[in-house]
C-alpha cells in the first residue's frame, strides 16, 4: 500500500481521484493548493504526489520545484494539466517529474501512470538501499581496519613506553613476549637472545597458554630457527595444515596450525629470534600480523641492545667494586672473602623478598661495599688478637659512618650511604651509629646485618674461633627481635635450608 498525496483546487477532481485510488488500495491525502500540500509533505513522507498545475497560492510547478529542492530522497510527482499547459508539463518531465496527464483523463490512463511511477519509485528505493548496504559494509570494514590500526598503534606505543622505562633485560623480553602474543592472539611466543656473534644462548624465554605442550615443539623450533638464521629473513607459515611441500612433510607433521619467526637484528647482526605459534583451529597468522610483529621486534631490539650495554656496564662496575674490596680485605687475612660471602647471603634473603633485578643489583653492590669504611682503619687495630680498648673500639665502630661517606658520591648507588651507615643498627634500637629501631632501619641494612653476622660467626677471627652453621643459625634465631629483624632471620634460615 502506497501513500499518495492528491493536490487540486477543483473539489470534484480531488474527490474522484480519492475514490479511484483508494479503491486501488492506496492511502490517500488531499490538498486544495500547493501551499496546503507543502504543509502535509513536511509532516510525513509520501510515495507519490499527483498535482494539478494551475492552482491559487502555489502552483503545481512551484510545488514540484520545492519537492525536488527540499527532499533528498526523490518523491515522484505526476502533473495534471489541461491542454493549454502541455508544454509546461513536458518541460517539467524533462526536469525530473515522473509523468503528466492531460485533463480530462481516462481512468486506465491514470491507473497506469500511477503504477509506473510507484514501481519506478520502489526500484529507486531498492537500488538506494542496496547502495546504502554496500556503503555501510565498506564503512564497517574501514572501521574494523581502523580499530585494528589503533589497537596496533596502542600496543606499539605501550610496548615502547614500558620497555624504555626499564633497563632490565628480563623485563623487556617478558613485556615484548606478552604484547606480541596478545596482539596476534597467539598460543605461544618465544624469544631467544644470543651472546654477540657466538650464537651461544644468552636468554631463552617463552610464554605458552598451555605450558605442558611447550616441549613438544622444541625440534620444530630449532628447525624453524635454523631456517631463519641461514636465510637471515623472517618466516611466515600461515596455514601449515594446507601446505604442499617437496621436502619431507616436516611442517605438516608438526601439529602446528600457524607459525611466524622473526629475527631480532641490531646493525645487520642477528642478536636473537622471536617465534610465535598457534595450534590448528586457532587464528592463522597473516602477512599483516607478520609485518606488525616485525615492527614490534624492531622497536624492541633497540631497548634490548641498550639493556645489554647497561648490563655490561653494571658488570664492569661490579668487577671494579670487587677489586677495590679485595684490595681492602688483603689488609686483614681473617676477613678475606667476607664481603663476597655477605653479598651472597644478602642475595639469598632478597630473593625470598622477590626483589627486582635493579634492587638485587643495588643490594649486591652495597653488600660488597658494606665494610669499605675499614679501609681507613689501621691494620694493627683490625688484626689485634686481644680485646680492643674503648678508643680502638670507637675507631672500629666508626667504619659504618666512614663507609657511608665513601659511597656517598656514587649517585648510582642511590641510598648506599644510608644503608652502609646503618648496617650495625640493632632491631631493638641499641645498635650504632644512630640507635635506629625496627623498620626505621633501612631494609637493605637489616638484610646485610643478618648476612654479616652469619659470616662473622662462621669465620675464624683473631679474637675467637668460628662456630658451625647450625650453631650460627641458632644464634641468629636467639637474637631475632633484639639485634636482628626476625623476618630477615626467618627468610635467611629458610633460604639456607633450601
Ligand atoms: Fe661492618
Amino acid at each position: 500500500m502506497s501513500h499518495i498525496l492528491i493536490v487540486d483546487d477543483e473539489r470534484g477532481i480531488r474527490e474522484s481521484l480519492f475514490v479511484l485510488l483508494s479503491e486501488e488500495g492506496h492511502n490517500i491525502d488531499t490538498a486544495s493548493d500547493g501551499m496546503e500540500a507543502w504543509q502535509l509533505l513536511k509532516k510525513r513522507p509520501y510515495d507519490l504526489v499527483l498535482t494539478d498545475i494551475r492552482m491559487p497560492n502555489m502552483t503545481g510547478l512551484d510545488l514540484f520545484e520545492q519537492i525536488k529542492e527540499k527532499f533528498a530522497e526523490k518523491i515522484p510527482v505526476i502533473l495534471l494539466t489541461s491542454n493549454g499547459s502541455v508544454e509546461t508539463a513536458v518541460k517539467a518531465v524533462k526536469d525530473g517529474a515522473s509523468d503528466f496527464i492531460i485533463k480530462p483523463f481516462e481512468i486506465e490512463q491514470l491507473r497506469n501512470a500511477v503504477n509506473v511511477a510507484l514501481k519506478r519509485e520502489r526500484e529507486t528505493l531498492k537500488q538506494s538501499l542496496k547502495e546504502q548496504e554496500v556503503h555501510s559494509r565498506r564503512m564497517e570494514n574501514a572501521n574494523k581496519r581502523l580499530d585494528q590500526a589503533i589497537f596496533e598503534l596502542a600496543i606499539l606505543h605501550e610496548t615502547g613506553k614500558t620497555i624504555n622505562s626499564t633497563l632490565e633485560i628480563n623485563k623487556i623480553v617478558s613485556i615484548i613476549l606478552e604484547m606480541a602474543r596478545q596482539s596476534v592472539s597467539a598460543d605461544r611466543a618465544r624469544i631467544i637472545l644470543y651472546k654477540g656473534e657466538s650464537k651461544d644462548v644468552l636468554m631463552d624465554i617463552s610464554y605458552s597458554v598451555d605450558d605442558t605442550q611447550a616441549s613438544r615443539y622444541l625440534t620444530l623450533d630449532s628447525y624453524a630457527i635454523e631456517w631463519v638464521m641461514q636465510r637471515q629473513e623472517g618466516l611466515l607459515l600461515e596455514d601449515i595444515g594446507r601446505m604442499r611441500l617437496n621436502e619431507p612433510d616436516f611442517w605438516t607433521c608438526s601439529g602446528l596450525g600457524s607459525l611466524m619467526v622473526v629475527p631480532i637484528k641490531r646493525k645487520n647482526q642477528t642478536i636473537g629470534i622471536m617465534l610465535i605459534t598457534n595450534l590448528p583451529g586457532k587464528k592463522k597468522f597473516t602477512e599483516k600480523d607478520f609485518q606488525f610483529i616485525s615492527t614490534l621486534v624492531n622497536q624492541a631490539s633497540i631497548a634490548i641492545e641498550n639493556a645489554q650495554l647497561y648490563e655490561e656496564l653494571q658488570d664492569h662496575f661490579a668487577d671494579t667494586i670487587r677489586a677495590l674490596v679485595a684490595a681492602m680485605e688483603t689488609k686483614d687475612s681473617y676477613t678475606f672473602g667476607h664481603s663476597d660471602r655477605v653479598t651472597r647471603y644478602s642475595m639469598m634473603i632478597a630473593k625470598q623478598l622477590n626483589f627486582s633485578l635493579t634492587e638485587m643489583r643495588q643490594l649486591e653492590y652495597i653488600s660488597l661495599l658494606h665494610d669499605i669504611g675499614k679501609i681507613g682503619i689501621e691494620e694493627e687495630i683490625l688484626k689485634k688478637p686481644d680485646s680492643l680498648t674503648r678508643k680502638e673500639w670507637n675507631i672500629v665502630k666508626n667504619h659504618s659512618v666512614l663507609g657511608g661517606s665513601i659511597v656517598k658520591p656514587i649517585k648510582f648507588l642511590l641510598a648506599g650511604e644510608e644503608i652502609i651507615r646503618h648496617h650495625h643498627e640493632w632491631f631493638d634500637g641499641t645498635g650504632y651509629p644512630d640507635g635506629l629501631e625496627g623498620e626505621n632501619i633501612p631494609i637493605y641494612s637489616r638484610i646485610i646485618s643478618v648476612a654479616d653476622a652469619f659470616d662473622a660467626m662462621t669465620s675464624e677471627r683473631p679474637y675467637r674461633k668460628s662456630v658451625n652453621d647450625a650453631m650460627a643459625l641458632a644464634e641468629l634465631r636467639r637474637c631475632a627481635g633484639e639485634q636482628f629483624d626476625p623476618k630477615m632471620v626467618e627468610l635467611f634460615i629458610k633460604a639456607y635450608q633450601q
